[in-house]
């Protein structure tokens, strides 16, 4: 990174932030001081440390400001979609998205704040740092050295998903959910995803292919590999293979494009 894109991104928040912060400290009608910060801070990020660096500047001063008596919340937000930046931006989205960012609403976002604000009318005293994001800790992890967060795999994995087999879906349902997945995942319209078309045909590569089988798991109850995907497999050779599953046999995917069962 060059100094001058270091501090085209970090000045502006760091200077920013702090003249606000100088300006307005000795004001005793100020309530609320917002901080818009970021996940980058904490979680890091490959290409935009000036960006993390900024972000956990503006952390640093919400506390520094609570030491004082000041109000401050620094709120570190996820992706964001429905408006922003990454709502504009079609590439960037789809980087975050494969590094295991889902996203939250801006709806969500700012009821998120309400309630931060609420509590600091309630409490008086509260943590000034506060996160608020949808993570994919499996795609976040497989996408870099991220043994800091491996223990939050098995939350993830726990916590979310509506453990699939419990709820039965007819073939129609199976098929249009899948497609929506795929096609969330792939940034394309659900009707480009054809039903009997390799998987891979449509551009999903390795780590998009680690966060379809964290979902199958997840939502089916049924296990897949990264190798089954990306050697062929299509919508209808999954959908095979779930109801299979669903009426108990024992199932093996076949070689490439196939996916058919014993
Ligand atoms: N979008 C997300 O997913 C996301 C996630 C986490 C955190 N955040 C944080 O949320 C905040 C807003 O993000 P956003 O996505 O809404 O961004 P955005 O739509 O691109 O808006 C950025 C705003 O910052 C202003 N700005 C940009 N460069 C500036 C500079 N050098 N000096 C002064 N002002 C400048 C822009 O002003 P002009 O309109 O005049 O250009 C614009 O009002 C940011 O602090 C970002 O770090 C966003």
């Amino acid at each position: 990174m060059t100094e001058q894109s270091l501090h085209t991104v970090f000045n502006p928040k760091v200077h920013g932030a702090w003249h606000l912060h100088q300006l307005t400290k000795d004001l005793k009608s100020v309530e609320y001081f917002l901080l818009a910060s970021s996940v980058s801070g904490v979680l890091g990020s490959m290409e935009q440390s000036n960006y993390s660096a900024g972000c956990t500047f503006l952390d640093t001063l919400a506390e520094y400001r609570r030491k004082q008596g000041l109000p401050a919340i620094s709120f570190q937000m996820g992706a964001i979609r429905g408006a922003g930046y990454l709502d504009r931006n079609r590439i960037a989205s789809k980087m975050v998205k494969i590094r295991g960012y889902r996203t939250l609403h801006i709806e969500e976002i700012l009821a998120m704040m309400e309630k931060f604000f609420q509590r600091q009318l309630e409490f008086g005293d509260y943590h000034p740092v506060i996160m608020g994001a949808n993570q994919n800790w499996n795609a976040f992890i497989g996408s870099r050295d991220g043994s800091r967060f491996t223990q939050l795999i098995h939350e993830d994995v726990d916590s979310s998903g509506s453990g699939g087999a419990s709820v039965k879906l007819s073939p129609e349902e199976k098929e249009k959910k899948i497609k929506e997945e795929l096609a969330s995942i792939l940034f394309l319209s659900i009707d480009n995803i054809a039903t009997e078309e390799p998987m891979v045909n449509f551009g999903i590569d390795s780590l998009m292919s680690v966060e379809l089988v964290n979902w199958i798991k997840k939502e089916f109850n049924v296990k897949t590999t990264q190798m089954d995907i990306l050697s062929g497999m299509s919508v209808k050779d999954l959908m095979n293979l779930i109801e299979a599953t669903e009426r108990g046999e024992t199932v093996q995917i076949a070689g490439p494009a196939t996916g058919h069962h014993h």
